[in-house]
């Protein structure tokens, strides 16, 4: 018979919709617990290692607070402290990482880096962010706009800006839970269709594209954007400033918007360029809750792929 197999989060694909609706459910028990300062030590005893071969602020201290708050412990290592930098192949640090620990997060360049890890890991591997997906995230943007309007199956989303890792994502996303996803990119710089292309197609939900984004936030009921120049392009810094002028969310923008829209921004901003600050900073914006949501999900997550449904 032998173990089940091991179950990973390398991209949003990767969960069925009933188990999005658990993971949700149990992500808003998660964070009443802690905002009523009960005791939830579900991982007591488990190790999470956390690898981070870029930058972070939220990642990490969601991941690492919210694997404390389950009584767990962690691991926190970076390209340059690791022997990752000194060019260990990843498949051997992946056999030696999983032999010590229950639970790997990964932050990299490359989706086949992190496919890698996991293929060679005995234990489940989380996608902290790659170059392709963002899942985590997403995640945390979905149970925030739940938290705020309710379910998102039918509503439509409004992506403005740079066709990148979190932009592929949420068009997974809106495959698996049916909502309506439209995303507007300067030329150039669209969404990687065929990579997050759901093998059932669209199911209940759909996608457009827009060259205009005033026309893409038409009665949107969540505008989302990102960063002009993710990490690892930073080379292109200059040539996206000018590309991407037009795609800065504003006032217009969400007044063209749903009544009740909201904004998001996976964080960090940039005021001035991918959004406006009176639109991040105003009453509409919902990036903080967003943010501390991170750590309620991963909490749900972690807890998921460790010990399955409770
Ligand atoms: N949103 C997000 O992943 O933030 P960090 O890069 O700070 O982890
Ligand atoms: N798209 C951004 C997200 C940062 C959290 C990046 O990859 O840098």
């Amino acid at each position: 018979q032998g173990a089940p197999p091991v179950r990973h989060y390398l991209q949003f694909d990767d969960f069925s919709a009933d188990e999005y609706a658990y993971l949700l459910e149990r992500a808003a028990f998660i964070k009443r617990k802690f905002k009523t300062f009960e005791r939830h030590h579900t991982l007591v005893d488990r190790t999470l290692a956390m690898i981070f071969e870029k930058a972070s602020t939220r990642t990490r201290v969601s991941f690492e607070a919210g694997m404390y708050q389950l009584g767990g412990s962690v691991v926190h290592l970076t390209t340059g402290d690791s022997q990752l930098g000194r060019s260990e192949p990843i498949e051997d640090s992946a056999k030696v990482i999983s032999r010590m620990t229950d639970i790997v997060m990964i932050r990299t360049y490359e989706q086949t880096k992190l496919q890698a890890f996991a293929a060679n890991s005995r234990v489940p591997v989380i996608n902290g962010l790659t170059n392709e997906f963002h899942p985590c995230q997403i995640l945390a943007d979905i149970f925030t706009y739940i938290e705020h309007r309710g379910p998102i199956q039918g509503k439509t989303v409004t992506w403005v800006g740079d066709g990148n890792n979190m932009a592929n994502t949420w068009l997974q996303a809106a495959a698996k839970l049916g909502f309506h996803l439209r995303v507007s990119t300067p030329s150039g710089y669209e969404v990687n269709e065929k990579l997050a292309a759901s093998a059932g197609g669209m199911g209940a939900g759909s996608y457009k594209t827009y060259s205009d984004p005033m026309e893409a936030c038409q009665d949107a009921d969540l505008i989302t954007t990102d960063v002009w120049t993710s990490m690892g392009f930073e080379a292109e810094n200059e040539v996206r400033r000018k590309a991407f002028a037009a795609w800065c969310v504003d006032r217009k923008m969400m007044a063209v918007a749903a009544p009740d829209a909201i904004f998001m921004h996976c964080l960090p901003a940039h005021r001035g360029e991918e959004v406006e600050a009176e639109v991040i900073d105003g009453p509409q914006s919902v990036v903080w809750d967003e943010a501390e949501n991170r750590m309620h999900v991963q909490k749900a997550l972690m807890e998921y792929l460790l010990l399955g449904k409770l």
